[in-house]
This record gives structure tokens, sequence and C-alpha cells, in this order.
């Protein structure tokens, strides 16, 4: 990070690169100035060297861990936590998984402060006065940026997805450690990689963008077309090539879209993880072209991605794209209702995507998506 990139962030992002379990214990000391803090650990179960990290720093300092972390968290999952775990009076929130774990540590933290149900909080029947707890979030993935993010999702009791946007949910640190990330298997790896590039791009072609954000996001949208595949073959292949790049692009990416918001891609990519519970990266990449040449249009986002494009070495925005759409198939990513396993008619696939145009995230577009353009971007896919 140089200085330009860490004054966009209120979390302060530290890199764990060797002893990974004495240097985060040094973390969780500094960050509370106790000996022996409380920590409430939130980990992912499937990331065994994160499990045996959060138990080792709990046998240190009395703590808990809670590894029942499910993908796409809530609303219950979130009050049950809170509530088991309220009595513990926690010092430190420290969510270590993919981007549903930290979302889930960021609305625990906050709930252990903020009385009643979560989801009043996240239909905003209620909202929230206070965070007094240390939030620490150390991303698996390299995808999501949730770790320097002020945002968070959650499943309502309706099986919607709910973007939740709180000053209150942006970590106070990411503890950035690669060795994490190293046996990430191939599918995660490839999602997580379009979601992160994807956040790039939506800051690009959104109206929230401004020359700093835009010079940040051309960078990191560069850096991750040149590093994704290097990441896809290492977790084919079971080197380490590109993780530690990667890991730092999806951190730059997160703290660009933290910015300005996502846009048309994230907004309709919820439909696909709500009803077909399509990863969320994997469900970015389904409507990468539709969107990019949607937004393509526009001549000022036509010069950004152009010069992406001369950063990677590429013609045109178009020789990019047509590049960025070889290495979704050779990641075996879907980019049809048909690949992605999803049988329904034209007309009821125009009805749920039709939703997303209320979604704020739409409003985020900087080129208006109309009822025609939902029309032509499913026509395309199925
Ligand atoms: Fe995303």
């Amino acid at each position: 990070m140089n200085f330009v990139e860490s004054i966009f962030s209120s979390t302060k992002i530290l890199f764990v690169k060797e002893k990974i379990i004495d240097e985060s214990f040094r973390i969780s000391l500094f960050t509370t100035k106790k000996l022996s803090p409380h920590i409430l650990f939130l980990v992912d179960p499937a990331v065994s060297m994160a499990v045996e990290l959060a138990e080792e720093i709990s046998r240190r300092t009395g703590s808990v861990v809670f590894t029942g972390i499910r993908q796409n968290p809530d609303v219950d999952l979130i009050n049950r936590i809170v509530e088991n775990y309220r009595n513990e009076n926690p010092d430190i929130i420290w969510g270590i998984g993919g981007g549903s774990t930290m979302d889930t540590a960021k609305a625990v933290a906050l709930m252990l402060d903020n009385e009643g149900d979560f989801e009043e909080f996240l239909h905003g029947a209620k909202s929230f006065k206070k965070r007094t707890r240390i939030l620490i979030a150390t991303p698996t993935t390299a995808g999501t940026g949730a770790e320097v993010t002020r945002f968070g999702v959650y499943t309502d009791r309706n099986g919607r997805k709910i973007s939740l946007a709180s000053s209150f949910l942006q970590p106070d640190y990411a503890v950035l450690i690669p060795s994490l990330t190293y046996t990430l298997p191939p599918a995660i790896t490839a999602a997580t990689a379009f979601d992160a590039l994807t956040h790039a791009l939506e800051v690009l072609w959104n109206r929230n963008s401004d020359p700093v954000t835009d010079e940040l996001a051309i960078g990191v949208a560069a850096e991750i077309t040149g590093i994704m595949e290097r990441a896809f073959d290492s977790s084919l292949s079971g080197s380490i090539d590109g993780r530690d790049e990667m890991l730092c692009a999806a951190t730059k990416a997160g703290i660009a879209f933290n910015l300005t918001g996502t846009a048309a891609i994230h907004a309709l990519s919820f439909p696909l993880s709500e009803e077909w519970h399509l990863p969320h990266g994997a469900a970015c990449a389904f409507f990468i072209e539709d969107v990019w040449k949607l937004n393509a249009g526009n001549p000022e986002v036509k010069r950004k991605l152009d010069r992406v494009a001369s950063i990677t070495g590429h013609k045109n925005s178009e020789e990019l794209l047509e590049k960025i759409l070889k290495v979704r198939s050779r990641m075996n990513l879907p980019s049809t209702f048909n690949e992605a396993g999803i049988e329904a008619e034209k007309e009821d696939l125009f009805e749920i995507f039709l939703k997303t145009l209320d979604d704020f995230k739409m409003k985020n577009n900087i080129v208006e998506v109309t009822p025609q353009v939902i029309g032509e971007i499913v026509t395309a896919k199925v």
C-alpha cells in the first residue's frame, strides 16, 4: 500500500508474512493494549490453518472460537451467535475466512452493542448507535475486499440478499496473511478473482467515481487482469505463484469500491445467488461482458477501460474484454443460464432480473439500466 492508497481506507492494514501465530498474537495484544484480550474468533471451518491459528491464540488468551459459519449469512445465524456470545463480552471480534465469515464478524461485532433483532436493522426499522469492540478481518480468499469495506451482505427471512452499508461495519484492522490463501481450490480462486476484478471495474463505471478513485481502480483492474490467471494456475499445480499479489490486489479493489459502491454487475448478480445459489464471484463473472459493453458506450468509461487495456498490453478495451472472457471460460465459470444449470422460461427470468432495477447498486451505474436493457441481457444469455 502506498500513502495515497492507505488514506482511502480507515482500516489499518497489517501484513503477516511469517510465523503467523506469533505475529497474529502480537497484533491482538497491540490492538487492545491488554495482555490477555478476550477475543471472539469467527472462523471458516474449511480453512484448517485459520482454525489452528484461532485456537492457538485462544489457548494463550482464554478466548473463544466459533466455527459454525455458513455461506450467505442470514439473520437467524447472526442473532444466534450474538445470543450465545453476549455474556463472553469480547474485546475483539476477529473474522477469519471468506466474505461470508468476515460479514458475519462485522454484524456480530455491531449487534453485541445494539439490542434487537438483526432483521430490523437490515430493513432500516432500527439504526445502529455504536460499536465499542475492536473488529479485525482476515480474508482467506482473494476477492471480496470485505476486510476493508463498510458493507456487509446478509440474507433476510424472505431469502433476499440485502447489502448493508454502515461506517460501523468497517473493520478497524485488516490482517492480511497470504499463506491462508495458498490452498484455495481452483473454483474458489476463479470466482473470487472475478469478484475482485468486477469491484475495480464497477468503480470505473460508477456515478460516484472521481479522478482519485479512477486512478486507483484503473491500476488495480490492470493488476488483477495480469495476476488472476497465474493465481488460478497455482491453484491447479499447488504452487503459490501470484497468490500474495492477488490478495493485495483484491484488498486494493476493496478500498476503491468502498468509496463508490458497486454497480450493475453486482445488482444483477444477487438474484443468481438468491435463486440458484451461484457463488457470488461466479455470478459477477456471469454478467461481465454485458455490463462492460453497456458502459463502454459512455465515452468517459471507454477511455478508462482503454487505459486498463494499454497498461496490460492490449490494443484497446475490446481486445482486453476478449482476453478476460477467454480467462473466464478457461476457469470454467458459466456465461449462459444453461451453463449455470439454470432452467427457466425467458419471461420468468426477465421478471426476476427486472427487480434489480430498484437496487441502489443499479442506480450507481453510470449508464442507465432500463427494462429494455434487462430484456437484452436476459435474451443474450438464454
Ligand atoms: Fe463483490
